[in-house]
């Protein structure tokens, strides 16, 4: 039998974050929100699509308080390189005024994208809001956000994996990997 390809992608290049060191990192992130936030009673993990739901739903394995989840989804990516425009695609259910609200993205590049939810949210009036991504390109930050929780800071990368696409692709890896742009093809 053939071996089996060491990647099931052929533009990866390495791996960045172990599935190991993932796992073990979002538990202390959930660990982390659950002491933070032990007397809210209005607690809403709010993950912006498609990128955070593989973080998300892992994450509040680890949250053992009451709390509920909602969505939105918004643009403003094409392949490797963002537009600086922040485009809400459809918004989230949850009427947010006087919640505890975490906004959950997969991943900080140049900030555009939490930055314009962020002041969007604060229009809402919840009692409370706070931001969570599993990674964090800091060099890249365009402008000033507070990440209050993160699980990695990496390296200027374009990665995939463990919910992170390039072009719909690589989302279901179970580890984070960088690509190799001079081999990926559209
Ligand atoms: P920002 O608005 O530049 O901070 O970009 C954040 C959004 O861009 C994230 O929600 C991701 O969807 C996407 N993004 C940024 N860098 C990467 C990457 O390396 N891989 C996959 N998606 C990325
Ligand atoms: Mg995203």
């Amino acid at each position: 039998m053939d071996k089996a390809p060491k990647f099931p992608y052929d533009f990866i290049d390495k791996v960045i974050v172990s599935e190991e060191e993932i796992r073990d990192r979002v538990e202390v992130l959930g660990r982390q929100i659950a002491a933070d936030y032990h007397d809210s009673r209005n607690l809403l993990l709010l993950g912006l699509l498609r990128g955070s739901v593989v973080f998300i739903t892992d994450l509040m394995r680890h949250i053992h308080l009451p709390m509920t989840m909602d969505f939105m989804s918004v643009s403003s990516y094409s392949g490797s390189e963002s537009s600086g425009f922040v485009r809400i695609d459809s918004d989230h259910k949850t009427n947010i005024q006087g919640w505890d609200v975490i906004l959950v993205d997969d991943i900080i590049d140049t900030g555009y994208t939490v930055h314009t939810v962020s002041k969007l949210l604060l229009d809402r009036k919840p009692r409370s809001l706070k931001v969570c991504a599993l990674l964090d390109k800091e060099e890249r930050h365009k402008v000033d956000i507070k990440i209050d929780y993160y699980g990695f800071k990496i390296p200027d990368y374009f990665v995939v994996g463990y919910g992170l696409d390039i072009d719909e692709k690589g989302r279901n890896l179970p580890y984070i990997a960088s690509v190799d742009l001079k081999k990926y093809k559209k």
